[in-house]
């Protein structure tokens, strides 16, 4: 059986992201670090999960289209490479509808009622009515996205651990009614990201305390700047505590093991002050964020759907030969 022990060599790697806009550090910490480094030694399928998005937003899909090229231009900014992973949007693969209704046929209602997330996104999103097929469906899509084009590792954070347990309980059944066709998958966690946000909350967008992975160099600084620090720096010579301030953590990131021995130090001894501390910070921002910066202006100018083209055609092409094999096990 595959699971998240399965050699590099034979993992195949599958994960995506619904396109709700820009993405910030958190998701690069979250989740692009580790998709870079499996994209050196597997081969990967990332996908723009558009169909998942309309789930919660089919009232007004309008702005998705605009949210899968920055997603897109994000992914590639980091240096997801699109030659070396198929990089591509889910509604181009319409293998994908076709394997969610047979899994559909099979997957117990009850069953589906009981994911975690369901109750409690229903609970959370009560501005809009989710009791919709589509958003019930919504893990089971999930799954089909993973074993459509043969996924047997998903790099994903804890929040989604009962998606790919779920995942695992449809493999089953679907393979003890029509005969092994598919692996079960396994989730390969990225690691918590300890990023905080600009007020050390979660990074998170709806708590508008995120530095994008498109902030240009004056938007790090205009956030990074205005920062609250260790409540005990009241005066410049007031010592304080690192592991209080959210700065810190960003330097845990972002900074050398050199500089966080200093910053460390100097924090705790009053050897340095907060707007120092922050200086350097901005400095070590701007110098991961130059290179992605560069590969934007490259991308940028080029057109979205020529930029997928290449990555859609593999999965499709992938997604068809698992569906031959389908239909010739469920006989139709
Ligand atoms: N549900 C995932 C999330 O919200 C996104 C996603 C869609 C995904 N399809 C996937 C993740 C397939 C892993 C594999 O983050
Ligand atoms: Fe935070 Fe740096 Fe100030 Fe210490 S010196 S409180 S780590 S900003």
């Amino acid at each position: 059986m595959e699971n998240a022990k399965t050699p590099p060599k034979e993992r195949i790697v599958m994960s995506g992201m619904r396109p709700t806009g820009p993405l910030h550090l958190g998701h690069w910490e979250g989740a692009l670090r580790s998709w870079l480094q499996l994209q050196q030694e597997c081969e990967c399928y990332f996908s723009i999960a558009d169909w998942h998005a309309l789930t919660t937003e089919y009232v007004d899909p309008s702005a998705i289209r605009s949210h899968v090229r920055d997603v897109l231009l994000d992914w590639l900014s980091v240096g997801i490479d699109p030659e070396r992973s198929v990089v591509f949007r889910q509604s181009k693969i319409k293998e994908i509808p076709e394997l969610l209704l047979l899994f559909a046929m099979i997957a117990p209602l009850g069953r589906l009622e009981r994911v975690p997330t369901f109750k409690e996104q229903k609970a959370q999103l009560n501005d809009r009515d989710l009791n919709t097929f589509g958003f019930l469906g919504y893990p089971l899509l999930q799954t089909i996205d993973i074993i459509v084009v043969g996924g047997n590792t998903v790099p994903v954070g804890e929040d989604q651990v009962f998606h790919i347990e779920l995942a695992r309980e449809m493999v089953r059944r679907f393979n003890q009614f029509y005969g092994e066709v598919f692996a079960e998958p396994m989730e390969l966690l990225t690691p918590q990201s300890r990023l905080p946000g600009l007020d050390g909350r979660k990074m998170s967008k709806s708590y508008g305390n995120v530095i994008n992975l498109s902030d240009d160099a004056d938007t790090v600084q205009r956030k990074i700047m205005p920062m609250k620090t260790d409540v005990r720096r009241q005066r410049r010579s007031d010592p304080g505590v690192p592991e209080d301030c959210p700065v810190f953590a960003f330097h845990k990131s972002f900074s050398s093991d050199e500089e966080i021995g200093e910053v460390d130090a100097g924090c705790r001894s009053a050897g340095i002050g907060c707007i120092d501390c922050k200086r350097i910070l901005i400095a070590n921002l701007n110098r991961f964020l130059d290179p992605v910066r560069e590969r934007r202006a490259r991308f940028e100018r080029m057109n979205v759907d020529d930029l997928l083209a290449p990555g859609n055609e593999r999965a499709r092409e992938r997604a068809a030969r698992t569906l031959d094999v389908v239909r010739e096990h469920v006989k139709l």
